[in-house]
């Protein structure tokens, strides 16, 4: 980005989502209204006004249409309603006003990839060979062996291919046998999911998240997918033992995602961030080759990343290097399919990662609870939910941890809900909490709010320039500049004290423990252990 300062611009030139912190709710778990054990759209109602304490912009909620609920919600029977058990469309309607009343924006989640096998498109398809939607989905014939018609695997294990005795083909789904895979081939099938856009678009919704965006398409010829050298039996799951050459990240495919670009455009400053595949080399396609993408791909980088200085800085750094010319960055710390950053890296350096994702170029994401430092939620062999883990398990892939529910108080089931929580609590709800958090001016739960209200007082954190400076001995650095004003920001990865040289004198203006006011320094700052502070460097 440094090498981009010619186009710096005011941070009211930006769009809305250029200066956004979004924060991403799965409604199964974030707050219960009617005691079923499962989160809804009432109860998200009533936590607004935590979200404007918190500071965020944009919510982006997981799946909310009707479903069977085997994948959690991504697995849809009808993408134009909302599932009962998270409410009706009239509550969904008076939440996302609510939320506009409140200046808050709200992105939803869109399923293209598959749809539920109850959804009344695949009832139909299935029905006979000759019917109007059979190749809505992706139909073929045994292989030569009287077997699946080639090796591709499921992400959930297995093939990913279905026999279905009826009419003696197979079907393909990416994910669950119940989850198949639509046929981004067939023009009605963009036309008919280009309506659904339509449908919420008009309701209001500021955009959405898309889902698994990178394998809409496969290969027509259905060529195998090579083995991945890689591969460890035993250690690597299963559905990792081909890459996926001829399923994922087809060319095709930004075909696609560039028409669904083109319908989200045809209504005013909406946004379409998009989950993606492979790793930052790739990340800077999605923007779109040509044609305009995704405004926001979600980079990943930083959850995959080991938690030292200097591999932290070689992801920044590869990662903005890898981003076209105006493309926006975006960083992501949590989500529903990761472990908590919180238990990977610990309470001590979850501040730290809050800094850093608070004073990065670029649009930052977290996970509801993550401002909590939440860490994964042990979950009994027998209280087990995510498919993932049922099907290929053994190999720590259970996203059931991370979807443990929020924590609101130290009442009942931390007022999360009245009746039995689909997954456990967690051991530690207490201490960990929002109102405990919020009682505790140094908590993590400040941090986060007094990180996002900095942020929006600082032009260059929003729209400044970024700079890079040399990682020293487990300090991670850069300088973000905007006009005259030029930050510095120092993050300590080490448990122990650590003394930085400055460019010039400076102000201290916050640490991340929160105990420091504002105080001038000279030549030097001393960081104690797990601290991140944020500079001003004098002309
Ligand atoms: C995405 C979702 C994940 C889901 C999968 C299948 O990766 O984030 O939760 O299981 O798509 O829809
Ligand atoms: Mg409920």
């Amino acid at each position: 980005m440094s090498d981009r300062k010619q186009s710096q611009p005011e941070v009211s030139d930006l769009e809305w989502w250029q200066r956004a912190v979004i924060y991403q709710i799965a409604p199964l778990s974030f707050q219960d209204s009617d005691g079923d054990g499962k989160g809804d759209l009432p109860g998200i109602l009533r936590r607004l006004p935590y979200l404007e304490w918190l500071g965020i912009d944009v919510v982006w909620l997981c799946p909310i249409h009707p479903s069977p609920m085997l994948d959690f919600g991504y697995d849809i029977t009808d993408f134009c309603a909302v599932d009962p058990l998270f409410g009706t469309l009239d509550d969904f309607d008076r939440l996302l006003d609510e939320m506009h009343v409140r200046g808050l924006r709200l992105l939803l989640d869109f399923v293209p990839n598959h749809t539920s096998s109850q959804h009344p498109w695949f009832l139909e398809s299935r029905s006979s060979r000759a019917n109007p939607r059979r190749d809505w989905y992706i139909w073929a014939d045994a292989g030569p062996d009287g077997g699946p018609p080639n090796n591709w695997l499921s992400r959930f294990g297995g093939s990913a291919w279905t026999r279905d005795d009826r009419t003696g083909q197979y079907y393909y789904h990416a994910f669950l046998a119940e989850q198949p895979d639509l046929n981004w081939r067939n023009p009605e099938v963009h036309a008919a999911m280009a309506e659904v856009l339509r449908f919420w678009l008009r309701r209001g919704v500021d955009g959405f998240r898309v889902d698994a965006s990178a394998v809409l398409i496969e290969d027509d010829l259905l060529r195998d997918d090579p083995p991945d050298p890689d591969y460890e039996p035993g250690k690597t799951p299963p559905p990792q033992r081909l890459l996926r050459t001829f399923t994922d990240d087809r060319p095709e495919a930004m075909e696609c995602l560039a028409m669904l670009r083109a319908v989200l455009d045809e209504f005013p400053k909406r946004v379409m961030a998009g989950e993606v595949q492979g790793k930052t080399d790739r990340i800077g396609h999605f923007y779109g080759d040509g044609r305009p993408c995704f405004h926001l791909p979600l980079n990943f980088a930083l959850l995959d990343t080991p938690w030292d200085a200097l591999a932290v800085q070689a992801t920044i750094d590869s990662y903005l290097r890898a981003l076209p010319d105006q493309a926006w960055p975006d960083w992501v710390v949590g989500g529903h399919d990761k472990r908590r950053a919180a238990a990977r890296i610990g309470q001590a350096q979850a501040r730290v990662l809050a800094m850093l994702l608070l004073t990065l170029p670029g649009t930052p994401f977290f996970f509801a609870g993550d401002e909590l430092g939440m860490a994964d939620v042990p979950i009994p062999p027998e209280a087990v939910q995510d498919p993932f883990e049922k099907l290929v398990p053994g190999y720590g892939l259970n996203r059931d941890p991370e979807r443990s529910p929020m924590r609101w108080d130290a009442s009942r089931n931390a007022g999360f809900t009245s009746g039995q929580p689909y997954l456990p609590m967690g051991p530690d709800v207490t201490e960990r909490n929002v109102a405990r958090l919020q009682q505790a001016p140094r908590s993590l739960l400040w941090l986060y709010r007094s990180l996002i209200r900095f942020r929006k007082s600082e032009p260059a954190l929003i729209a400044g320039a970024h700079q890079p400076m040399r990682s020293v001995d487990d300090v991670l650095m850069f300088m973000r500049m905007h006009g005259d004003s030029k930050l510095m920001v120092a993050r300590n990865f080490a448990s122990a004290a650590r003394q930085i040289a400055l460019p010039g004198s400076a102000e201290l203006l916050m640490s991340s423990h929160l105990d420091r006011e504002p105080e001038p320094l000279g030549a030097t700052v001393a960081l104690r252990a797990d601290e991140g502070v944020i500079l001003r460097l004098r002309k």
